[in-house]
């Protein structure tokens, strides 16, 4: 198959994550014969400081006119500390989802046997858990008007949401819920949002269309303390553009490290896929960033393009790599491995499974010049 590929590697550690993911891709098409075709461009904080805007129409179109992108990541602390900047490196990242129409994140939480002692969370708590987030991204307070009085003192945010806009998101996960376990939460805050209300009677109207799927309702508050106090009564949740992007975080303490935590972003004609995390630009350039989101999302798009073999071949391969302890410092605190290190393993582990151990001699002569 021939696919090409939009690489965006963002600010921070994005370039270095992104370039793991891109090592497991080649793998990926050395093992079974595919092409993959990379062009890499610009947004985010890197984008402004090069051309003024933080997406360029290049990349946009580039983006547009590929089968998937592969981003990194977005953000630096020089925007951060600064609100009054009108540019920001989070708008091209928002205007990008927009002209995509990636209505659709999914972000899959799971409690890795192997990572389960690094969670804060009591063990019994969150073995067995796996949930998979539908968070809708092209709408609500993220896209509503904006405003601020010409004083200064009063801001505001305006959230709006449409019938459509709910229905076709709540499709995809009613659709998730039936190959899964067929339970999916709405999680809302019904009791006090208009646009909450219209969630909850678009998505209890649809229901009917799925009959084997039980749905039931969560406020946000709510489900916020049940994530952490049970997470395992989740299966699929589908929830609004903020409260997805807060719970999504809030999820990835239970699969121990947001350094996990891959997303899909998905529209009619494009799709996006990217690791959860931030830019984490105090790691920036040292190589200790955690690539395996990165390598997820990687996964993630070959799943979406059908590729569901060579998809589990990543995935077995993060797997493995989480089992010997080829990680980074965030998950191996004692003898952690460098972001290429563990790039390079996931790359070595796809080319040749079979020679699993010798690879992980090599890795290990290799880690003492890493340390
Ligand atoms: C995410 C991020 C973004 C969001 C930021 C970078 C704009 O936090 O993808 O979850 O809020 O959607
Ligand atoms: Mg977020």
């Amino acid at each position: 198959m021939k696919v090409n590929i939009a690489i965006i590697p963002g600010d921070g550690i994005g370039p270095e994550v992104t370039e793991q993911a891109k090592k497991a891709l080649n793998a990926i098409a050395n093992v079974f014969d595919h092409t993959f075709l990379f062009k890499e461009g610009l947004m985010g904080a890197c984008a402004i400081d090069e051309t003024g805007t933080p997406l360029p129409d290049k990349t946009l179109n580039l983006c547009k006119e590929s089968d998937a992108v592969l981003f990194g990541a977005i953000g630096d602390p020089k925007y951060d500390e600064d609100p009054t900047l009108k540019v920001r490196p989070e708008q091209g990242l928002l205007k990008l989802r927009k002209e995509l129409g990636l209505f659709c994140n999914i972000r899959p939480v799971k409690a890795y046997e192997t990572l389960i002692h690094n969670s804060p969370l009591k063990e019994e708590r969150i073995k067995g858990t796996d949930i998979s987030i539908y968070r809708e991204l092209t709408g609500g307070i993220y896209f509503g008007t904006k405003e601020l009085s010409k004083d200064g003192t009063i801001a505001k945010d305006g959230c709006t949401y449409s019938v459509e806009e709910i229905e076709r998101i709540a499709h995809l996960a009613f659709q998730a819920a039936q190959s899964r376990q067929k339970k999916l939460t709405l999680v809302d805050k019904a009791n006090v949002l208009e646009t909450s209300r219209l969630w909850r009677k678009t998505v209890t109207s649809l229901a009917v269309q799925y009959p084997d799927v039980r749905l039931d309702y969560l406020f946000v508050d709510n489900a916020a303390m049940q994530l952490i106090l049970n997470p395992k009564q989740f299966d699929v949740i589908l929830t609004e553009n903020l409260f997805g992007d807060i719970l999504s975080d809030e999820a990835s303490v239970i699969g121990g490290s947001i350094g996990l935590l891959a997303s899909a972003s998905i529209g009619k004609n494009n799709a996006l896929f990217e690791p959860i995390h931030g830019s984490f630009p105090q790691a920036k350039g040292k190589d200790i960033a955690n690539p395996l989101a990165s390598i997820l999302s990687a996964a993630m798009l070959l799943e979406h393009l059908g590729l569901h073999e060579e998809a589990g071949a990543i995935d077995k391969a993060v797997q493995k790599s989480l089992e010997l302890g080829i990680t980074t410092e965030d998950i191996n605190f004692e003898k952690p491995f460098s972001t290429s290190k563990v790039g390079d393993f996931i790359a070595d582990y796809v080319n040749n499974q079979e020679d699993t151990d010798i690879n992980f001699q090599n890795i290990h002569m290799g880690q003492s010049t890493i340390i």
